[in-house]
């Protein structure tokens, strides 16, 4: 199965977004994590429907992968998704209808992904239909932390609950050393932020953290 990497800009430098973003998508990528943070349902604050908006046109092509880190997340998707959205991800554990939000995701024409965290059962989103399920490797918050190794077990059981067609993501301390890990127990995209954003080179990081995912 072909494996993506979406490299997270919360480790990119803001203010050479674009730029940075274009040095990735050069060498390849098609897909950009953006990580939202609303300072409740995480501590931090982070991104918003601007950043969406500010890739949009300068990445025609690319998929935009909008993680929300929120409460309520219903109350942002009309947001995120006229800002140019093309995925977006919300937590289980977030105070939301998870089938009502998925539905709403869907109508405003994106695709829907539901995400848990590292601790929560993965029962909880037993026999949902969503189009993506989100593993988190990390408790979400941050980037720059250590990849939960329980979250491959975690991975091969969402692909297993889930299926061939579904997207299974993982995200959270992913990196070259990992990533064949993360692939071989069936995720097919894999978020990067630190390992490619907080490099020097990041095509080359990109390129290889590509080609340990391929094997
Ligand atoms: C963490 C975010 C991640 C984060 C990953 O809460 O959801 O997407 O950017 O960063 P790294 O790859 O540095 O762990
Ligand atoms: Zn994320």
């Amino acid at each position: 199965m072909a494996v993506r990497i979406a490299p997270s800009i919360l480790a990119a430098d803001l203010g050479k977004l674009v730029a940075e973003v274009r040095e990735v998508v050069d060498a390849g990528v098609s897909v950009i994590h953006i990580d939202v943070m609303d300072g409740h349902f995480v501590p931090p604050l982070s991104m918003g429907p601007g950043h969406v908006k500010a890739l949009r046109p300068a990445f025609p092509d690319a998929v935009l992968d909008v993680h929300l880190m929120v409460q309520r997340p219903h109350e942002h998707v009309a947001a995120f998704a006229e800002a140019g959205a093309d995925i977006i991800t919300f937590h289980e554990e977030a105070d939301t209808d998870v089938a009502e939000t998925i539905a709403q995701i869907r109508l405003a024409g994106c695709r829907a992904g539901v995400s848990v965290k590292p601790k929560t059962a993965l029962e909880v989103i037993e026999g949902i239909d969503l189009d993506l399920c989100l593993i988190m490797s990390v408790e979400p918050g941050w980037g720059g932390q250590a990849f939960i190794e329980g979250a491959l077990e975690r991975i091969a059981h969402a692909r297993e609950m889930f299926g061939a067609d579904a997207e299974i993501e993982v995200d959270g301390g992913v990196d070259a050393s990992n990533a064949a890990a993360c692939a071989a127990h069936g995720a097919s995209l894999l978020v990067a932020g630190s390992s490619i954003f907080g490099q020097t080179d990041r095509a080359a990081a990109y390129r290889a953290i590509h080609a340990a995912a391929m094997g």
